[in-house]
């Protein structure tokens, strides 16, 4: 059957406001949350050797890689193993060394994007074990993987992804938590993220709530942008750089995603009264090295737009426009704070006059290397 835009005026849109449904069909069947067990299917076989591999390595190209870059962290804390992440071009430009005792993780919508597939190859040809995160059933990238888990996003149309990444961004947390659930030490903590994946889908729907204000944000305060910085640290590096992404490519404004901590060794030369900028500023255990970032920034005038919590009265947002949405726990802020900028960078392009569905000079899937 035709997929069908219904109310919505653009499928990005549409796709943004089923998140509340897709996530909840990516861990449908998977997440047992009375008794706190994730089960995935597709792995079952494979989960003793990836436990005993040396090192798991995430290939992946644009939206797909900031998916591996947000949950990297979690997987170093709760597998304890070490964590590579590749483009998978530029694993390609440098012959990484790959090794039968590694793990190979394979990301991808379309589960066809040349590069990945390229990389994928590569990796089988060294002898990794290969493992595919995919939206696509019978894709060729969850074809050739030796095992996986498909994200059951349902299709996406767009050309920016939006539903796909906060799928895959759950299906990769749900592979930490089964590599980890033999594992006493991290009872506590799987505990505190399944409780944070079943709360989940009501937060996705209060974040979506901020779209009137958001839609006002884009078409007044940042109706003349021509650049935006997107800041944060720890877990909000990668709504930086997937926010920034989004922005791109469908309203053409140059966004950078920049890493909080890494302001005074560059960016903050960019910072006067007329840059726009957004901070990601949730209550998780960087809050005050992202308060003295604020305090950088407005020091040299910037004002920046501050996704914070619901709850934040702090003064230092007194003159600030700010962004609301529901706390989570950490590893699960970063699913929360893309929505609304993914809201942004759509209103960013209609107000434009832009088609945010088919973004110029872009593919949905590149099947190119
Ligand atoms: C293209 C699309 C992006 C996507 C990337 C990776 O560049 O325009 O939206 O993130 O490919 O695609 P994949 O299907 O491998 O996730």
């Amino acid at each position: 059957a035709q997929i069908q835009k219904g109310q919505f005026s653009h499928f990005m849109l549409k796709e943004i406001f089923e998140q509340p449904e897709s996530v909840v069909n990516t861990m449908r069947g998977r997440i047992n949350f009375d008794d706190y067990t994730v089960t995935l299917g597709g792995l079952r076989s494979h989960i003793a050797n990836i436990r005993r591999s040396r090192r798991i390595i995430f290939v992946a190209c644009g939206t797909s890689y900031h998916s591996c870059v947000a949950t990297r962290a979690l997987f170093a804390e709760l597998t304890e193993l070490p964590i590579a992440l590749e483009l998978a071009s530029a694993f390609l430009d440098e012959r990484v060394p790959v090794f039968r005792d590694d793990v190979c993780v394979f990301v991808s919508q379309s589960g066809e994007t040349k590069d990945t597939l390229l990389a994928l190859q590569y990796c089988k040809d060294r002898g990794a074990l290969c493992l595919g995160v995919t939206n696509t059933v019978g894709s060729t990238i969850s074809r050739e993987t030796h095992c996986g888990v498909h994200i059951n996003a349902g299709p996406e149309i767009s050309v920016a992804s939006t539903k796909a990444y906060t799928s895959q961004y759950i299906a990769l947390t749900m592979i930490a938590l089964t590599l980890s659930d033999d594992n006493l030490q991290k009872v506590a903590r799987r505990r505190e993220i399944i409780d944070g994946l079943f709360d989940l889908s009501a937060n996705i729907r209060k974040a979506l709530a901020t779209e009137p204000h958001v839609k006002k944000l884009a078409t007044e305060k940042l109706g003349k942008a021509q650049n935006l910085i997107l800041l944060g640290r720890g877990y909000q590096a990668a709504t930086c750089l997937e926010g920034a992404l989004k922005i791109k490519e469908v309203s053409y404004i140059h966004a950078e995603g920049i890493q909080a901590g890494e302001l005074k060794h560059g960016p903050l030369a960019l910072i006067d009264e007329k840059m726009p900028m957004m901070l990601f500023m949730p209550k998780d255990r960087h809050y005050s090295d992202s308060e003295n970032a604020l305090k950088q920034v407005t020091a040299r005038l910037g004002a920046p737009i501050v996704v914070c919590a619901e709850d934040d009265d702090t003064s230092l947002f007194k003159n600030l426009e700010t962004i609301r949405v529901p706390q989570t726990v950490d590893v699960l802020q970063a699913i929360v704070n893309i929505v609304p900028v993914q809201i942004l960078s759509y209103h960013l392009s209609v107000s434009r006059g832009f088609d945010p569905d088919s973004p110029r000079n872009l593919a949905k899937s590149v099947t190119t290397a």
